[in-house]
């Protein structure tokens, strides 16, 4: 087997470690995007002989070409393109500022168009190439008081599609996982503070548990396998059934 070169972007903790992790032990090289150089310096320490730094803020979208320039220059390639990162912010709509939605929006969404943009461009001339994103349950039901972050998962979903059709014939395919609610300092955040939202997040869960970040690593490595070879345009809830639970 050939060693893919993957990139992750926030891949310092949570659902992109584990996926960067995923992806290490299993022989491929993975680069690691982070913005903080201690944490990515870290996490690559952690994650062993096949992990690359890089550090960068996806905000700063106009640093995104040249730093996908760098990546290929040294790999050679890049054969998946995971969009992880992400930011969450938990408040009531009426009280978001303009300002507040555009953070959510520039990070969620707008870097990862620029991203793929770019590693899209790389892929097409190699005729070859998986993208997957991440969305949210916050795109596939009305989730109260994350409207920015509902907004950029659901844009996610879309564009995942749009791309799709789009990279499909330059041999690009491009899918979405959607996750549940997996234990991850982001989620941590969001319910430990909220006891009521976190008993409905178990009531409507079938499976009873929330999911580990290692059940997403599994669903991004299954998509940018051989083994979805004919799967494309798709989003995979990993979610233990909350999205179809009652
Ligand atoms: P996390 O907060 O542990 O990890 C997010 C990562 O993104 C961090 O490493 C952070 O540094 C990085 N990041 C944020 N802004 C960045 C920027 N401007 N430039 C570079 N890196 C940046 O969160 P978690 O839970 O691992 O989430 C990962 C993805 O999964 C996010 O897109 C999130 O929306 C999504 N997700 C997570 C769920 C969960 O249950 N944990 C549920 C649904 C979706």
């Amino acid at each position: 087997m050939d060693p893919k070169i993957v990139l992750v972007t926030g891949a310092t903790s949570g659902l992109g470690y584990a996926t960067a992790k995923r992806f290490c032990e299993a022989g491929h090289i993975c680069y690691v995007i982070g913005r903080n150089p201690e944490k990515t310096r870290k996490s690559c320490g952690e994650l062993g002989e096949n992990a690359r730094e890089v550090v960068l803020d996806l905000t700063h979208t106009a640093e995104i070409p040249a730093t996908i320039r760098r990546i290929v220059e040294e790999a050679g390639r890049i054969d998946v393109l995971v969009n992880n990162a992400g930011i969450n912010m938990k408040k009531p709509l009426l009280d978001v500022t303009d300002a507040e939605f555009e953070r959510i929006l520039q990070t969620n969404l707008h870097s990862v168009f620029t991203i793929s943009r770019e590693v899209g461009k790389v892929m097409r001339e190699q005729g070859q190439g998986n993208i997957v994103n991440i969305s949210s349950m916050a795109a596939q039901y009305g989730l109260p008081y994350v409207v920015a972050y509902s907004a950029s998962k659901t844009a996610i979903e879309g564009m995942t599609r749009a791309m799709a059709v789009e990279l499909a014939p330059m041999g690009i395919r491009v899918n979405c996982v959607a996750p549940g609610f997996i234990k991850t300092p982001m989620t941590a955040k969001a319910l430990d503070s909220d006891p009521p939202r976190k008993d409905r997040v178990f009531a409507r869960t079938p499976m009873g548990e929330m999911g580990v970040p290692e059940d997403i690593a599994d669903a991004v490595y299954f998509l940018a396998s051989e083994k979805a070879r004919f799967i494309t345009g798709v989003v995979l809830p990993v979610d233990g059934g909350n999205s179809i639970g009652f």
